[in-house]
């Protein structure tokens, strides 16, 4: 087994599609899904059979329409959800039964209104039956980041001892700084004792902006496996980026990790994910916002039209950007002018380009962005053109 591999769980269709007004149709999630296959990702969450007859059978439908990918059915811990995921993943080539329960003392007291022991017995008796119907069952202990670390060890190591195969470790509020939760993973990797025989999966939600640094810092304290979504849809302020997650450990490479993500494809599934679930992507998402390759003020201008990398710390082909953009603003330079200029043709050498670059200022003021219709305009008859 590779130690340093990386498998990348998307839930964009389970815990990204449960957002007002994100809900899919079948046939859109099996396209979603198709395109998450081509990406390369390991398991697709599919959905929480349970929940209502449409996510069944869209969890019917993903299995048949997939090869690759693992299919993923969420459950709670009891019997009716369990069967309802067994009998929904009947079609997949391989399918995963993830079942879990809250495991902070606030989910035990308030939400369950039981006991540590109780719950750690539900949990047990959840995975066990979940075993009769596949070797391949996850475990989630919800509110992993604000229980207490000796009791999520004492729950992660039974559930192992009864059949888990990957345990997942949420932090569900996003709550988590980076360091304490690295810390959480690094504590369960050195006290659960039959840890070896599952592989610990983080699943962060970014109520402080965080999901993907505490993803991030779980892996290096031992997690193999991350849970995401694409543009990070999800619960309140979503999930981890599927695509920032990626990035980081392509973009740094000498930590040692590697996925399976064909980076080339996150720009199209990112678009088609915004698109079909009517959710705009923040245009200064990192990776695959609108702004994330372009470039407004003077002085980056210059620097990258010198040398790409001067401000790229990604190359935008990587992501399936055909290239970055130079935009013209009133911040921009007499670098950027020539650039574009040059670019629609025009001969800078039979042109003054510090008395156009005056008239560019003034109109520029005047509006938000210089479009290539405002230059030919900027340029009048256009005889300095080659
Ligand atoms: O955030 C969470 O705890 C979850 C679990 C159901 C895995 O989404
Ligand atoms: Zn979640």
């Amino acid at each position: 087994m590779d130690k340093n591999r990386v498998y990348v769980f998307d839930t964009t269709l389970r815990d990204g599609e449960q957002v007002p007004g994100c809900q899919l149709t079948t046939v859109e999630k099996i396209e979603i899904a198709k395109k998450l296959e081509a990406l390369g990702v390991d398991i697709i969450e599919a959905g929480f059979p349970i929940s209502s007859p449409g996510d069944f059978q869209s969890v019917v439908e993903i299995s048949k329409a997939i090869s690759e990918p693992v299919i993923c059915a969420l459950t709670r811990a009891n019997t009716k959800d369990i069967d309802a995921a067994a009998d929904a993943l009947r079609f997949a080539k391989r399918g995963r039964i993830h079942t879990g329960i809250g495991s902070s003392d606030m989910h035990i007291k308030y939400k369950f209104n039981s006991t540590r022991e109780e719950i750690l017995q539900r949990a047990v008796d959840a995975v066990k039956y979940a075993r009769r119907f596949t070797d391949d069952v996850e475990f989630y202990a919800e509110d992993a980041g604000r229980a207490d670390n000796a009791y999520l060890a004492q729950m992660i190591e039974a559930v192992i001892a009864a059949g888990a195969t990957t345990v997942n470790i949420p932090d569900t509020n996003g709550y988590c700084l980076p360091d304490q939760y690295g810390a959480k993973i690094k504590y369960l990797m050195d006290h659960v004792s039959n840890i070896d025989k599952a592989i610990i999966s983080v699943h962060c939600h970014n109520d402080l902006g965080l999901a993907t640094a505490n993803t991030i810092a779980g892996i290096q304290n031992g997690a193999r496996q991350v849970e995401c979504t694409i543009n990070g849809i999800g619960e309140r302020a979503g999930n981890t980026s599927l695509e920032e997650v990626a990035m980081i450990l392509k973009t740094h490479h000498a930590l040692g990790y590697h996925t399976n993500i064909n980076s080339k494809g996150i720009y199209e599934i990112s678009n088609m994910v915004s698109s079909m679930m009517r959710m705009p992507v923040q245009p200064n998402k990192a990776i695959v916002g609108r702004n994330a390759f372009a470039h407004s003020s003077g002085i980056h201008q210059d620097g990258v039209l010198k040398h790409r990398e001067n401000y790229e710390i990604l190359n935008p082909e990587d992501v399936g950007i055909n290239s970055n953009a130079i935009i013209l603003t009133a911040r921009s330079g007499r670098h950027a002018l020539k650039h574009h200029l040059e670019r629609l043709g025009y001969k800078i050498d039979k042109i003054n380009l510090d008395e156009v670059y005056e008239r560019f200022l003034l109109m520029a003021d005047n509006k938000k962005e210089i479009s290539d219709a405002d230059l030919l305009q900027l340029m009048g008859d256009g005889d300095t053109k080659t």
